[in-house]
């Protein structure tokens, strides 16, 4: 029986894990971690992320095929196939501090990885790492050995998202493995090609050299960042001419070349990823002596920030410009639906410019926990994606701050309502009853254009959309963009 150990219980250790073992019941897969919390959880009832159909999959195949343990060292030391799926963080101190990535916690696997082995292994690089770390890992697991066990190792990227992980895994739109062009590598690619190839179709598994795949991985996340910036972008222009987004959206997205994926406008993009690859990237050009190349993907950013801080203006403006000590209902507080993971959610950076202008906000969101959300308003910038155990206990929590578990709870005696999340309930809100709860003039603000902007006027709210076509009350307002 083939054994593969996965280095990184996290949320795509996890969950790619899981589908592994589901897929291949001939191989036997153990997830380790150094959390011993995290790993305790995926042995419970509870499992650590919430991802929807992963339980399922984990209870099938718990303690058949597919084990979680802390004994890092001692499953390393027995797998013919480890991956490392831990966290590569953006750097918050030192050389390249708020754009390189941190591989701390890669470079401290690889060198447990060649310290515990006895046998020779393939190691597989899950994580997204800059373009070039296979040589760098190689190095560490090569001279760090005097056993002379073989090393190979493979870059295999993962392309998940949060909230779809499950479907993306089962239905790849491609698996992409790169290796040395040497025979060993070949013959490495083949191994774990063998792998996927209990459920992948072979045509959807792309093999390259391994610089091609690391890089594709940070290409990837770059031009689908680069597609909501760009959207987001015409949102503004759209708000300025009267334009609506949405039918912007759909008349270029019918165009096969540029397609209707990928293209909705909102707050801004956040995630665990696309920030940071992409202020990775723009280091490795600086590096590289590409300025312009850095510029170049620099504005995603840009335009990323942006579009949070006019959010951020639209309701102060909007709300007679103050909202000191107003009552401000934050309804989604995760960085996309159906997850409850908060890096670099956009909330963060939206409630934190609230709160700069003094709002009282209560926040509801379903998945998100009280104490997430006061960890996440009180971290600084970039230690937010490092995992949440590995930071600081939760600070005391912010004054200001309430968080409730019902959306009319939330709303109730509010001024103004953030939609900031765009889970499935908001679209299905008792919107009357929330209006007739709220202080008057009602005010809302869609993020993530989730709600029928005329039914909502009709009612009485005072709307404002994303990118949507002002509010008569909006346009009267002096200029934010
Ligand atoms: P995560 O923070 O959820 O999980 C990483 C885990 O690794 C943590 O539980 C941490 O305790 C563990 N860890 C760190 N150092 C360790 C060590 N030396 N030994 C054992 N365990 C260790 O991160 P994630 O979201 O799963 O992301 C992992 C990687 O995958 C990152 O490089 C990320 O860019 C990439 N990625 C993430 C996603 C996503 O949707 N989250 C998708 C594609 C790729
Ligand atoms: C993203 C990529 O989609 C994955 O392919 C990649 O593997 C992953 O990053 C990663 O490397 O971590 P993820 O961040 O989980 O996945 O979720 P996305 O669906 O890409 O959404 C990212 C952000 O963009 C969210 O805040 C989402 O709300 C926003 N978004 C997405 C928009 O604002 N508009 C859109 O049209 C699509």
């Amino acid at each position: 029986m083939v054994k593969i150990c996965c280095i990184g219980a996290g949320y795509v250790g996890g969950p790619t894990m899981a589908v592994i073992a589901l897929k291949c019941p001939n191989i036997e897969v153990t997830v380790v971690d150094i959390s011993t919390h995290r790993i305790n959880a995926w042995n419970s009832e509870h499992l650590p992320i919430y991802e929807p159909g992963l339980e399922d999959i984990v209870k099938k195949c718990r303690g058949k095929n597919l084990f979680f343990s802390s004994e890092v060292e001692k499953n390393v030391a027995e797998a013919d196939i480890v991956f490392v799926s831990v966290n590569t963080p953006t750097k918050t101190h030192g050389l390249g501090a708020g754009k390189a990535a941190d591989l701390t916690y890669w470079e401290s696997a690889a060198r447990m990885i060649a310290d515990v082995s006895k046998s020779d292994k393939i190691v597989v690089e899950k994580s997204t790492v800059p373009v070039k770390t296979a040589e760098a890992i190689e190095r560490i697991l090569t001279h760090n050995n005097g056993k002379g066990t073989n090393f190979t190792i493979l870059s295999n990227p993962e392309f998940l998202a949060e909230g779809t992980a499950i479907q993306d895994l089962f239905n790849p739109d491609r698996v992409l493995i790169g290796g040395r062009e040497t025979p060993d590598g070949q013959k490495a690619i083949k191994v774990l090609k063998d792998v996927y190839l209990n459920w992948v179709p072979e045509e959807r598994i792309i093999c390259t050299n391994l610089w091609s795949a690391e890089l594709s991985k940070l290409a990837a996340n770059a031009f689908l960042a680069q597609r909501i910036s760009s959207v987001n972008a015409m949102s503004a222009l759209c708000e300025a001419t009267g334009a609506d987004v949405s039918q912007v959206s759909h008349a270029i997205g019918t165009d096969s070349r540029i397609g209707p994926k990928f293209l909705s406008s909102s707050v801004g993009f956040g995630g665990s990823c696309f920030q940071k690859d992409i202020l990775n990237l723009v280091y490795i050009c600086e590096c590289n002596g590409l300025p312009e190349v850095a510029n170049y993907w620099k504005q995603v950013i840009m335009v990323n920030d942006y579009q949070k801080a006019r959010f951020v203006n639209r309701v102060v403006s909007s709300m007679f410009n103050t909202v000191s000590a107003k009552k401000i209902a934050v309804l989604g507080f995760a960085f996309k639906k159906d997850t409850g993971d908060t890096r670099e959610t956009p909330a963060i950076d939206v409630c934190k410019g609230l709160l700069g202008d003094r709002a009282r906000l209560s926040i509801y969101d379903p998945q998100v926990t009280e104490d997430q959300m006061m960890k996440d308003l009180s971290m600084r910038k970039y230690d937010k994606d490092h995992p949440a155990h590995l930071q600081p206990p939760s600070p005391t929590s912010i004054k200001q701050v309430s968080v409730v578990w019902d959306a009319y709870e939330a709303v109730k005696d509010a001024h103004g309502v953030c939609i900031l999340t765009e889970w499935d309930e908001f679209r299905k809100l008792d919107y009357q009853k929330v209006y007739d709860s709220m202080q008057k003039p009602a005010f809302l603000f869609d993020g993530r254009n989730v709600v029928d902007v005329r039914e909502l006027r009709k009612i009485g709210f005072i709307v404002y959309s994303i990118g949507k076509p002002l509010d008569p009350w909006l346009k009267d307002m002096p200029s934010v963009a």
